[in-house]
C-alpha cells in the first residue's frame, strides 16, 4: 500500500513540476524576449491625435516607438509635437515636410511652421537620419520616410499617380523600395532587407511582394483615403482615425521566430484639433479642416 502511495505521489509531483517548468519557461521567454514596437508616422503637427496614439501605446505597455518622419506642417502645434516625439521615440527619421521647413536657407516669414518651431527645433529636424534598420525575429527590417532615393519619391500600391503632381517622382515597382542606395548610406555589399516600412502615403497598408513584406503605418495626424472627395461622409468612422502599426517579435535577434504586424486605428477628438487650428493664424485652414473631417487627399 505504501509503495503504491509513493508511486502515485512521485509521478503526480513529476507531472506538476514538468508542467510548471514548461509554463515558467513560456512566461519567462515571452516576458524577456518577445517585444512590441510601435511604428508611427506623419503626425503633421496634430497634437490631439498624437496624444491619443501615445495613450493607446501606453495602454498596450509598448516601450519602443519609432517615428518615420513628417512630424511637422499642415496642423498648428508642430512645436509641441516635436518635443513629445523627441521625448518618447527611440528612433526618429526625417520626412519631406520636415526637411523643407527646417532647411538652414529658409528665411523668417517664409513658412508659418518654421517661425512657430524656432531655430533650435529646426536644427534638430534638419539633422535627423533618413534611414534605420534592425532585426526582428530573424527579419532585417528597413525603415525610411518614402523611398531609398529621396524623401519625396512615392510608391503607392493603392493608387496610380499617373496624372497627378507626383507623376515625375513615382516609383513603378515595389522592387525599387529594397534597393541599396547612396541616399540611405548603403552600397551593393549591404544586405537586402526582408521587410520595408515607410510612411509618406498617409494611408495604412501591408502587402506581400514576391518573398518580401512591405508595410505603411499611415498617418497619425493627417489620415488620407485615396478615393475620398471633399464631402464629409457621415457614415465613415474609420478613414479619419489616427493610425499606426505594431510589430511584435524578438528585437535585435537574427534567429527566425514568430513575428506579427498589427494595423491599429485610434479615434481622437477631431473637432478639438479643428478648434486649435481655428484659434491659430496658420494659413490654409479650410483645406486642413476638410482633410481632418473627410480624410480627403490634398
Ligand atoms: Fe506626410
Amino acid at each position: 500500500m505504501k509503495i503504491l502511495f509513493n508511486k502515485i505521489f512521485y509521478s503526480t509531483r513529476l507531472i506538476v513540476e514538468k508542467n510548471y517548468y514548461i509554463l515558467y519557461n513560456k512566461i519567462y521567454r515571452c516576458g524577456e524576449i518577445m517585444e512590441k514596437i510601435a511604428i508611427i508616422s506623419d503626425v503633421h503637427g496634430n497634437i490631439t491625435a498624437l496624444k491619443a496614439v501615445f495613450d493607446d501605446i501606453e495602454k498596450r505597455n509598448i516601450k519602443r516607438v519609432f517615428c518615420l518622419g513628417d512630424i511637422t506642417a499642415k496642423l498648428p502645434n508642430s512645436d509641441l509635437v516635436i518635443d513629445m516625439i523627441k521625448e518618447k521615440c527611440e528612433v526618429v527619421l526625417k520626412g519631406n515636410c520636415d526637411e523643407i521647413i527646417s532647411s538652414p536657407e529658409i528665411k523668417k516669414g517664409r513658412f508659418w511652421t518654421r517661425d512657430r518651431i524656432g531655430e533650435k527645433r529646426a536644427e534638430y529636424l534638419y539633422n535627423l537620419p533618413v534611414m534605420y534598420e534592425f532585426y526582428l525575429s530573424g527579419h532585417l527590417i528597413r525603415l525610411f520616410h518614402s523611398s531609398p532615393f529621396s524623401l519625396s519619391h512615392i510608391f503607392n500600391p493603392m493608387f496610380k499617380n499617373i496624372n497627378t503632381k507626383y507623376k515625375d517622382i513615382q516609383i513603378s515597382s515595389p522592387d525599387k523600395l529594397f534597393e541599396n542606395t547612396e541616399f540611405i548610406g548603403k552600397t551593393s555589399d549591404d544586405k537586402i532587407p526582408d521587410m520595408i516600412g515607410y510612411g509618406h502615403l498617409h494611408t495604412p497598408n501591408i502587402f506581400r511582394w514576391k518573398n518580401k513584406t512591405i508595410f505603411n503605418p499611415g498617418s497619425v495626424g493627417a489620415p488620407t483615403e485615396m478615393l475620398n472627395d471633399y464631402e464629409v461622409d457621415e457614415t465613415s468612422k474609420f478613414s479619419t482615425m489616427a493610425s499606426y502599426i505594431i510589430l511584435e517579435g524578438e528585437y535585435d535577434s537574427k534567429s527566425l521566430s514568430g513575428i506579427s504586424i498589427n494595423l491599429v486605428r485610434v479615434p481622437y477628438d477631431i473637432e478639438k484639433e479643428i478648434e486649435n487650428l481655428r484659434k491659430s493664424d496658420m494659413p490654409g485652414k479650410e483645406d486642413s479642416i476638410q482633410m481632418l473631417r473627410s480624410a480627403w487627399p490634398y
